[in-house]
């Protein structure tokens, strides 16, 4: 009898490779970082090649970790980094250009474009999203007009789009399935949450050819296999779901009114909203939480873009510190009550000012401004942000979370969730196992293959390892979150 179920996450900065137990647990993990290419301001391309290799290095590692038989593995769940868009040739499997990553904000005049048009009540109607370069729609449309013949091959039937997880899943059947599910169509502005389609006027609005579109499957069925000499045996591809819906199953957010945020590359706060695909006045998004023999639960998001990337700058671009881990003890260090705000505008701003055009900035040095300083106010800008979401979902749901689940690599950092807990006024839930979007990929795999009945088996594994309480006094979160939003102001492109 198999032992584990392999959780693919392909992230933004890193690819892993995961086995659960059946109770949850993390067995053995695999990680490899990879380059993240930066050709012009405001672009952010991977190398497809790389994010393939990493996959297929890591599902390896994992497996030899485990004593190297692949047949202890029930089969594969696949969860990805959302929107970043691919285009390939069905022939050879070759990508035609880098992967053009969800941060990407080269189509910002092409979203202001459509949005001059008066597209935007219509794309919002269907899709949930605002018209905004982070979707993959613009940048496909870019890939077949800058690409030399791609708007051709494609109408030819020659070419395949993918999110990531149907770059991987065409991979690694062999290019025998070209498939998606509903959470990562539900990113891509060209899908009808509603009606669960590849929706005509979108495709045209947008000039996409209808051959170039994946098939789009529950978030939990059947993907096909693996190819055998790939890891070793031919396993069962379960399930593929959006790593932001993805961390949701494996907070176990199953309940309307329940909601998560992750603090990985970017921070994304997700509220179930059952089978309402709630509209926000608040310029949040409406998403697929997930879908499960055929019945589509619908989300609430929130969407920041930069929060691990942050400190991935504040280590790599400044150099201020060598390990992530130290920022805990750097902010410790700060003296009380300082106002040095860092805005992380660095690729713009998502929800809820969507300003593709906005940068970065640091506000309120002194002459007795340090490394501490300047490290804390990165990991509040993560916190004051998550504040800005909860007023917009506290205002479009009369309601949001009493309690909050986080995880992510940044919430292993007590000082943050901490601040955070501060900031919001609620109650902040740290599970134990961190690596909830890997296991919501796994879950979503093991419901197909047999091995959870439904969610409420699901849901009672989830455990948590420490809540932190609210306890910083009324006044001086209203000062600090003023500062902010001053902050915020100073940096948007347009008031
Ligand atoms: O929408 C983008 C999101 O899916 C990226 O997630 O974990 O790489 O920050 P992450």
């Amino acid at each position: 009898m198999a032992d584990y179920l392999l959780a693919i996450d392909q992230g933004t900065t890193s690819s892993r490779a995961i086995l659960f137990d059946r109770s949850g647990n993390v067995a053995h993990v695999a990680q490899q970082e990879f380059p993240q290419q930066f050709p012009h301001d405001g672009w952010v391309e991977h190398d497809p090649e790389e994010i393939w290799g990493t996959v297929v290095a890591t599902c390896r590692e994992v497996i030899e970790k485990s004593g190297g038989t692949p047949s202890r593995i029930a089969g594969i769940g696949i969860t990805n980094q959302r929107e970043t868009t691919l285009l390939w040739d069905r022939q050879t499997g070759e990508p035609l250009y880098n992967a053009i990553v969800w941060q990407d904000r080269r189509t910002a005049d092409a979203c202001q474009d459509l949005r001059d048009r008066g597209h935007a009540d219509m794309v919002q109607a269907r899709t949930g999203l605002l018209i905004d370069p982070y979707f993959s729609a613009t940048k496909l449309a870019w890939l077949l007009d800058h690409v030399e013949g791609a708007r051709e091959r494609a109408e030819r039937g020659e070419l395949a789009f993918g999110t990531v997880d149907t770059f991987l899943l065409w991979r690694l059947t062999g290019g025998r399935v070209h498939a998606t599910d509903a959470t990562n169509a539900s990113r891509t502005m060209l899908f009808n949450i509603h009606t669960q389609q590849w929706d005509d006027d979108l495709l045209s609005l947008f000039g996409i050819p209808p051959a170039l579109l994946p098939d789009v499957r529950d978030s939990s069925a059947d993907f096909g296999h693996t190819e055998a000499s790939l890891l070793g045996e031919a396993l069962a591809i379960g399930g593929v779901v959006g790593d932001q819906q993805a961390a949701l199953v494996g907070q176990a957010c199953f309940e309307p009114g329940m909601g998560k945020s992750t603090y990985g590359t970017g921070c994304f706060m997700i509220v179930n909203t059952g089978d309402k695909a709630a509209v926000s006045r608040n310029r949040l998004l409406t998403t697929v939480a997930y879908r499960i023999a055929g019945k589509t639960t619908y989300a609430m998001e929130g969407s920041i873009f930069v929060a691990g990337a942050a400190v991935q700058w504040l280590r790599d671009g400044l150099k201020l510190f060598d390990n992530a881990a130290e920022t805990e003890s750097l902010a410790r260090e700060t003296r009380d009550g300082h106002s040095v705000y860092l805005v992380p505008a660095f690729t713009g701003l998502g929800a809820p000012h969507w300003d593709p055009k906005a940068r970065g900035a640091i506000f309120g040095l002194t002459r007795d401004t340090g490394i501490a300083e300047i490290v804390a106010a990165g990991l509040q800008a993560v916190c004051y942000q998550t504040r800005d979401l909860q007023a917009c979902m506290r205002d479009d749901m009369e309601a949001s979370p009493g309690t909050l689940r986080v995880d992510g690599g940044m919430v292993k950092n007590g000082w943050l969730v901490q601040f955070l807990a501060d900031m919001l006024d609620v109650q902040v839930d740290r599970p134990t196992v961190l690596e909830t979007t890997a296991l919501g990929a796994a879950y979503m795999a093991g419901l197909h293959l047999g091995w959870y009945k439904d969610l409420d088996e699901i849901a009672e594994l989830w455990r948590c390892e420490k809540s932190f309480v609210p306890r910083m006094p009324e006044a001086e979160r209203e000062r600090l979150y003023q500062g902010w939003l001053t902050a915020v102001d100073r940096v948007k492109s347009v008031p």
